[in-house]
C-alpha cells in the first residue's frame, strides 16, 4: 500500500497535525483530488456481505478523492467490480459482466474498468496482461490506493496492487452507505481468514485474519444510530475469533490498552442504544463459545438468530474440510444455542459432493438437517478452487451429476423444513423492523423479525425505521404474512 494514499481519507481535517514531510505528502493529496475531482464511479459488488460493505468503503476512498458515485454505468468514468472468488459459476458471471463492459467500451474508450475483491486477488494480473478485461487491479487490502492507480494509468503505467496487509482494517475509514434502506447497514469488525478450511479460497485471497478496534467499531455504531439507523449487522469471515489486544495464545499484547472478545464486543454494541438491533455473522461452530449466547440471551437488542455453518454432516468429512468439529460437537453447539435461546433461529451452509463424500456420508448431511431442522440455508455444491488444500491434496472424484443430485435433495428437505419453521411462526407475534415498502403493493410494508425472517403488514401509519409488532396469521416458506397490533 502506498503512503501517499493512505493519506488521502483524513486530508480534511488532519493536514494541521503533519509534519513537514507529511505536509508534502498531503499537498500531493490534494493534487490527485483536484486531478480526479468530478470523475464519476460505478461500483458493482458480487458475493458475501463483507463485499458489499467493503465496496461502500471504496466509495467512501474515492469520494475523498474527489470521485461522484453512479448508478449509471454509462455514466461512468471508472468502473469497479467488485468481485468473488468462491465458486467458479461466480467468477464465470463476473467474467461475462466484464465483457460487455469491454464491448461497450468500443464506444467510449477512455472509460477505465477496475476489479477488486477476491478475484483481483486470485488472479492478479492475468485478466489485465493475458485476458486484456481491465485497466486496474486491485485486491481487498488495496481500496486506499485506488485513486493513484486511477491516476497511474494517464501515465500509461499499469495499474496494479494486490499486496495483502497484516494490519488494514480501513478502521477510520466512515463508508458511503450504498443501496441502503436507510434502517441497516454493515459493519465489519474483521477481515481475512486463518482457518484454512480446506474448500475454501478465501484464506488466499483476503489474507490473514485481523480485529479491528472496538472504539472504532462502536463509533461507527452510534453514528448509524444517530443517523437514524436501526440495524447494525457485525461482519466478520470468522466473527468468533475477534480479538482486541490479545494475542492467539490469548496474552494481553498493550498492558495499557483494554483486551476485547467477540462476546464482549458485541455487548459494547448492544449498549449503543437499546433500539439499535445487532446481528453478526458469520460464527464458527469450533469457536462459538457460551459466552456470546449469554451476552445474546441478556440483551433484547441482540436478535435471536445465527448463522452457523455445517457445511457436511458427516465427521470424516469435516475432518477432511479441515473444519476443527464433528459432527457431535456441532450437535452440542445447537444445543447450546436452544438452552440459552430457546427462540433463536438458526441457518447454515452446506457443500454436497466434497471430495471423497460417498452416498451414506451425504445421507448423514440429511440426518444431520432433519436433527437440527435449521430455519433457513445457503446450499452449494462443491467447486474445486486453486490453491486450496482440498486441491493440492484430494480427488475432486465425485460427479457433477451426483453433485448436483445431492443438493437438490438437500434443497428439498430444507424447503420442507424452512416451511415448517415458518408455520410455527403462525399465531405468534413479533416485534419487527420496517425495511421499506413489500415488493408487491406500497400499501404495505416489510421487515424482519429478531429470528431474520421476512415479515408482510399492512402499512397503516407506520413507516420505515418503526419497530411494529406484527400478528402472524399465514406464511409461505419464505415470508410471514401477518397484520399489526399495539
Ligand atoms: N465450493 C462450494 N461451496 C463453497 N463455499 C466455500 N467454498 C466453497 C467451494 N469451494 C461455501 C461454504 C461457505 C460459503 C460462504 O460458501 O459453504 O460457508
Ligand atoms: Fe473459508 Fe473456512 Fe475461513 Fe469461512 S472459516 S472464510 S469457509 S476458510
Amino acid at each position: 500500500m502506498s503512503k501517499f494514499a493512505t493519506l488521502n481519507f483524513s486530508m480534511q481535517n488532519q493536514t494541521e497535525l503533519l509534519d513537514e514531510n507529511q505536509q508534502g505528502e498531503a499537498t500531493m493529496v490534494e493534487q490527485l483530488s483536484d486531478r480526479l475531482t468530478g470523475k464519476k464511479v460505478y461500483l458493482e459488488s458480487y458475493g458475501c456481505q463483507m463485499n458489499f460493505s467493503d465496496s461502500e468503503i471504496v466509495a467512501s476512498i474515492m469520494a475523498n478523492a474527489g470521485f461522484e458515485t453512479t448508478r449509471n454505468a454509462n455514466d461512468a468514468d471508472v468502473i469497479l467490480l467488485n468481485t468473488c472468488a468462491i465458486r467458479d459459476n461466480a467468477e464465470q458471471r463476473i467474467r461475462n459482466r466484464l465483457k460487455q463492459f469491454n464491448a461497450e467500451k468500443v464506444q467510449n474508450p477512455n472509460k477505465v474498468i477496475g476489479i477488486l475483491g477476491c478475484m483481483a486477488e486470485r488472479l492478479k494480473s492475468q485478466l489485465l496482461e493475458e485476458e486484456k478485461l481491465v485497466d486496474i487491479v486491485a485486491g481487498p487490502d488495496a481500496y486506499r490506493d485506488l485513486p493513484n492507480l486511477v491516476l497511474e494509468l494517464e501515465s500509461g503505467q499499469k495499474a496494479v496492487n494486490v499486496l495483502l496487509s497484516r494490519d488494514e482494517t480501513y478502521a477510520e475509514i466512515s463508508p458511503i452507505r450504498l443501496d441502503s434502506n436507510g434502517v441497516s447497514a454493515f459493519i465489519s469488525i474483521t477481515r481475512g481468514c486463518d482457518n484454512m478450511c480446506s474448500f475454501c479460497v478465501v484464506p488466499f485471497t483476503r489474507g490473514r485474519e485481523r480485529s479491528r478496534g472496538p472504539k472504532s467499531i462502536v463509533a461507527e455504531a452510534l453514528d448509524l444510530f444517530e443517523k437514524g439507523y436501526r440495524e447494525v449487522t457485525l461482519l466478520g469471515q470468522n466473527v468468533d475469533s475477534y480479538r482486541w489486544n490479545i494475542s492467539k495464545k490469548g496474552e494481553i499484547v498493550d498492558s495499557m490498552d483494554e483486551t476485547v472478545n467477540f462476546a464482549q464486543l458485541l455487548e459494547k454494541v448492544a449498549l449503543v442504544n437499546p433500539d439499535l438491533r445487532i446481528r453478526f455473522s458469520t460464527s464458527h461452530p469450533k469457536d462459538m463459545g457460551n459466552d456470546v449466547l449469554e451476552i445474546m440471551s441478556r440483551y433484547e437488542n441482540i436478535c435471536d438468530y445465527i448463522h452457523l455453518p455445517v457445511q457436511s454432516g458427516n465427521s470424516d468429512v469435516l475432518h477432511k474440510m479441515n473444519r476443527g468439529y464433528t459432527r457431535d460437537w456441532y450437535l452440542e453447539r445447537i444445543n447450546a444455542i436452544r438452552k440459552y435461546i430457546p427462540e433463536c433461529g438458526i441457518s447454515t451452509d452446506i457443500i454436497t459432493g466434497f471430495c471423497g463424500e460417498s452416498e451414506e456420508q451425504h445421507q448423514d448431511t440429511l440426518s444431520l438437517m432433519e436433527a437440527v431442522k435449521y430455519d433457513y440455508a445457503y446450499m452449494f455444491f462443491y467447486s474445486e478452487r486453486p490453491k486450496t488444500l482440498a486441491e493440492r491434496k484430494y480427488t475432486d472424484d465425485v460427479s457433477l451429476e451426483d453433485k448436483k443430485r445431492r443438493l437438490a435433495e438437500v434443497i428439498a428437505l430444507q424447503k420442507v423444513h424452512s416451511m415448517e419453521s415458518n408455520k410455527k411462526a403462525v399465531g405468534k407475534t413479533y416485534r419487527v423492523l420496517a425495511e421499506g415498502y413489500s415488493k408487491r403493493s406500497s400499501e404495505q410494508l416489510c421487515g424482519r423479525n429478531s429470528q431474520n425472517v421476512m415479515c408482510v403488514f399492512d402499512k397503516k401509519d407506520y413507516k420505515k425505521g418503526d419497530y411494529v409488532n406484527v400478528f402472524i396469521t399465514d406464511c409461505t416458506s419464505g415470508t410471514l404474512i401477518g397484520e399489526t397490533v399495539v
